[in-house]
Parts: C-alpha cells; sequence; structure tokens
C-alpha cells in the first residue's frame, strides 16, 4: 500500500492563501469569504496531518482519508494556479491604459472573482466533508511543537552502525559501484537518487554507501546535509560548505557564499549527499545544482526522497527504487527488537504470533522496529496477540 504524504503540499498551498492578502489582490464578497472558509478548513486539517501521516501504516482508512485529502489539495492547486496566473498577468499590466481594456475582457475583475469564488467554493465542500470525517481516526491535533519535534527527529547524519543493518548488501553494492565507475566515465556532475515510502530505509543505504571504505578513497571530499523540507538555497549553500568541513563564518549573502562553495569544490572530486528532499521547484535546485557544478569529474550527488517526481526531476542516471526488507530480514529486525539477547524459544507462541505481527509490516524497518520496541520484555501471550490483531 503506497503511502500518502502531503503535509508539504497543504503547507504551500496555506502559505499560498495567506500571502494573497498580501499581494493586494483585491479579495472582496464572496470570494474573501471562500478564501476564509478553505483557510480555516485547511488549518485544522494541517493540525492533525503529521499524526496521519504517521499513523497510516497501521490504518488503510487513514491512507484511504488521505488519498481522497491528496486529490482535493491537488484540485485546489489547480485553483490557485489560475488565481495566481490573474495576479501576475495584473502585475505585468498595471498601467491605466490596460486597466480599462482588461475590464472589457476576461480579465474583468468582478467576473473573475465571481468565477473563482464559485471554484473555491467547489473544492472548499469537498475538503469540509473530508475535514468531518477526521474525528473517525483520534488523530493527535499539534503542528507547532510536532512539527519542531519532527524536524528535530528527522535531522540526520552520516554516521551509521553497520553490525545494527539487516540484509540491503546488493542495493549497496549496486549504488557504490555505479558511483565508482562513474568516477572515470562522466564528466559532469552526476546525481543519483534512492527514492521510496517513509522508513524504507533509504537514509541508511546512503550512509552504507557514503561510509564504504573503496567510496571514501576514491573522492576527495564527502559532505552529508540533511535537507529535509527547506530548501533554502542560501542555507544550503552555508551547510554544504560546512559539511565539507569549510567555513562560511557570519555570511549571509549568496554571492560569497557561493564563492566560499566553488573555492572548496575546484579541483576536488565531491560526493554529497542531500537527504531528505521535499523541494519539487526544479528552479531552485538549477540554482543549488549549478554552484554545484565546479567539482572535478566523477563528482556526484546522492539524493534520498520519498517522491518519486523529485526522484525524476533531480536524477541524472536511472534511479534506485527502493524495495521492502526481505522477510528473513524483517524477521531478524524483529527479533533483535523484541527479544534482545533473549531466545525467542522460551514461549514458541510468541514466534508465531511474532511472525505474523511482522508480516503486517510489510518489510518497513521503521515499523518493525518500532513495534519489536513495543513488545520488547512482554511476555504475556496476550499482549502480543492484541498487537497483531489491532490496527497497530
Ligand atoms: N536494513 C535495515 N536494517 C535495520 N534497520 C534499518 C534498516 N533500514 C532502515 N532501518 C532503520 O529503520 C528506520 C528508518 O530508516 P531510514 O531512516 O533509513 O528510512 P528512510 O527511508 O530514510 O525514511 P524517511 O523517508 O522517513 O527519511 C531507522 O531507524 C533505521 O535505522
Ligand atoms: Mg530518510
Amino acid at each position: 500500500m503506497a503511502e500518502v504524504f502531503i503535509s508539504p503540499l497543504v503547507g504551500t498551498i496555506l502559505d499560498s492563501l495567506n500571502s494573497w492578502s498580501l499581494k493586494g489582490l483585491e479579495l472582496a464578497g464572496s470570494l474573501k469569504t471562500e478564501v476564509a472558509s478553505l483557510e480555516s478548513t485547511l488549518t485544522t486539517i494541517q493540525a492533525v496531518l503529521q499524526d496521519a501521516e504517521e499513523k497510516q501504516w497501521k490504518s488503510k482508512a487513514i491512507t484511504d482519508w488521505l488519498g481522497k485529502l491528496k486529490q482535493a489539495a491537488y484540485d485546489l492547486e489547480v485553483v490557485l494556479d489560475d488565481f495566481n496566473t490573474e495576479a501576475l498577468r495584473r502585475s505585468l499590466h498595471t498601467d491605466a491604459r490596460s486597466q480599462v481594456t482588461s475590464f472589457f475582457s476576461l480579465g474583468n475583475p468582478l467576473l473573475f472573482r465571481l468565477d473563482m469564488a464559485r471554484k473555491f467554493k467547489n473544492v472548499r465542500v469537498k475538503l469540509d466533508a473530508i475535514a468531518g470525517e477526521k474525528s473517525k481516526f483520534h488523530l493527535r491535533e499539534g503542528v507547532g511543537e510536532a512539527e519542531i519535534e519532527r524536524n528535530e527527529d528527522r535531522q540526520t547524519s552520516s554516521l551509521v552502525t553497520e553490525s545494527e543493518v539487516l540484509g540491503r548488501a546488493d542495493e549497496k553494492e549496486k549504488i557504490v559501484s555505479m558511483l565508482l565507475s562513474n568516477v572515470s566515465h562522466h564528466d559532469d556532475l552526476s546525481v543519483y537518487a534512492i527514492c521510496g515510502m517513509g522508513g524504507l530505509g533509504k537514509t541508511t543505504i546512503a550512509q552504507l554507501v557514503y561510509n564504504d571504505e573503496n567510496v571514501a578513497e576514491v573522492f576527495d571530499l564527502r559532505g552529508w546535509v540533511c535537507v529535509s523540507d527547506d530548501f533554502d538555497i542560501k542555507r544550503l549553500t552555508k551547510v554544504i560548505v560546512e559539511s565539507f568541513g569549510g567555513k562560511s563564518g557570519d555570511i549571509q549573502e549568496l554571492d560569497p557564499l557561493q564563492r566560499c562553495l566553488v573555492e572548496k569544490l575546484a579541483g576536488k572530486r565531491f560526493l554529497l549527499v542531500l537527504d531528505d528532499v521535499w523541494n519539487k521547484s526544479h528552479d531552485k535546485w538549477d540554482r543549488l545544482k549549478q554552484a554545484l557544478q565546479c567539482g572535478q569529474k566523477g563528482s556526484t550527488v546522492i539524493v534520498t526522497t520519498r517522491d518519486e517526481d523529485i526522484a525524476v526531476m533531480m536524477a541524472t542516471t536511472p534511479f534506485c527504487r527502493l524495495g521492502c526488507l526481505s522477510d528473513h530480514d524483517s524477521w531478524s529486525l524483529f527479533k533483535k527488537r523484541a527479544f534482545g539477547m533473549e531466545k525467542t524459544g522460551s514461549n514458541a507462541n510468541l514466534e508465531t504470533i511474532g511472525r505474523q505481527i511482522v508480516q503486517r509490516c510489510g518489510g518497513v524497518p521503521l515499523a518493525i522496529k518500532a513495534i519489536g520496541s513495543r513488545l520488547r520484555f512482554r511476555s504475556q501471550e496476550s499482549e502480543w496477540l492484541r498487537v497483531k490483531d489491532s490496527k497497530i
């Protein structure tokens, strides 16, 4: 079952709705009311979205609900695009003459407002219905704190304890040999993407590759940057410089920051991991990529992302669509978590129930680890059965 992650999209839409009043577009009458209702509905949905996204692997109903929300959010995006096009058109034609002519054209402000109000209303009615269903799932609210926690939680680094990683040898080998062959064949910057649903182990594989001895040997510089959902070019340029051991001090402006980066990378073959990328803007990526073109032949960027569209946008080679952990590795991971050093043999039934629980985790390491830890040192069969039969 494919997971659905839409909080970045909902966040962008809300930002966009908020920014209209700032852009000075005449929001009046029914259009103003519709935009206010939309903002309010989306804000109530956003408050529980993170919890829904985290719990979806336990419940098909939540995934379906998120799927419906995603569709409605896409519909809203289309309406917003129309609106933004009109805003752009107006900002390009603000001289008096064009305002006179536009009254008789498709750009007539009153007709436009009425048309937009109708379109917003259609989407808002759908979103209200979706928001009404959320109470069924008993989701936790609290975007502010959850957001901070999530971002801190999501910080990653290049460190990994290899002995704790189960399987993935083939996947790692494939990426390593591709990197090593790129080094001698490719003149331009290569970008390799690893994509797959949340918790599948993309970051873990990137860590294994990053720390591989042969990889460490062929690259003069290696850097690891946890991008997450903030693709601000200045921030990224700064953290990339620092990830390569450079210093950017108090520099705040983009131009000197980019010069720092170029100085650091010039004549060097580098490997850069951009972990957990959510940015869909081709333009932003192009701007960052441009500054990374200064390395030596064979320089490579590895990207991890949940979103296949992002992998397609960024990758210059066929990307890796990460699969699930094998049954064997899934069970080993679960066993380690749930039983620690103890033998499962102390209660044979627990092993049978445990294997059924692991089946339900669909080879997603994050899920296996979480449930394994939850059952650690619990020896009551009834507790295990409850987990097996619950909508975990
Ligand atoms: N092969 C594995 N063996 C053991 N543990 C693993 C394995 N792969 C991943 N894990 C563990 O599962 C959790 C999730 O892995 P990871 O962070 O790599 O997933 P991800 O795909 O990057 O997720 P996200 O999309 O949220 O960034 C981590 O705690 C990681 O240590
Ligand atoms: Mg990750």
